[in-house]
């Protein structure tokens, strides 16, 4: 969450002093930015997949990358409610952001799928941490931010039961960077 602090607005939401309005919508420039590089990045996934699950996935990413969508318009959207600028340019997100790039190219569907796991965990994370700053200076961000992660967390899913065995473990369990997750998610695809 490294978004420079936003001034303090000329005007905020009624019932709110303007004090608040400029700590929530710091945190939701974080939000835009990191949901904005999630839409980014699962397009590039639905791109860069191949192998024998190719369609399933590719088919299963665009109705995410729309949702996600909505995510940002309606992020950037309460930034301006607030009385501050959302800012939606690619420079100043790389420039905030806290996190690499997503670093896998052209690799199999259920590799990826691996890697992408550890994206939304990421995003949900923060999106929970979130929640908690923004529940009492304004229930109405955090309920916005409780729906967005409801269904960051069914996609999650979405992705976790192409990694999950029967006994309801992942075989990227204990990766903690994509390289690792790719490799892990790979060699239990192989094997089954
Ligand atoms: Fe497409």
């Amino acid at each position: 969450m490294a978004a420079k602090k936003k001034p303090t607005p000329k005007y905020t939401v009624p019932g709110m002093s303007t004090s608040d309005g400029a700590t929530v919508a710091t945190i939701l420039q974080a939000r835009l930015n990191a949901l904005n590089d999630l839409a980014l990045t699962l397009k590039h996934v639905h791109w860069n997949v191949v192998g024998p699950h190719f369609i399933a996935v590719h088919e299963m990413l665009d109705p995410q990358v729309e949702a996600v969508r909505a995510m940002v318009d309606e992020t950037a959207e309460r930034i301006a409610t607030l009385g501050s600028s959302a800012v939606g340019t690619p420079g100043a997100l790389v420039a905030q952001r806290s996190w690499d790039d997503y670093s896998i190219g052209r690799a199999g569907a259920i590799e990826h799928l691996g890697a992408l796991n550890l994206v939304y965990t990421g995003v949900i994370e923060d999106h929970r941490a979130a929640i908690d700053k923004t529940g009492d200076p304004d229930p109405v961000t955090e309920d916005m931010l409780i729906g967005q992660s409801a269904q960051l967390e069914l996609f999650q899913w979405f992705v976790r039961a192409h990694l999950e065995s029967s006994s309801g473990e992942l075989s990227t369990s204990g990766a903690s960077t994509e390289r690792t997750a790719t490799k892990k998610a790979g060699a239990r695809a192989r094997r089954a």
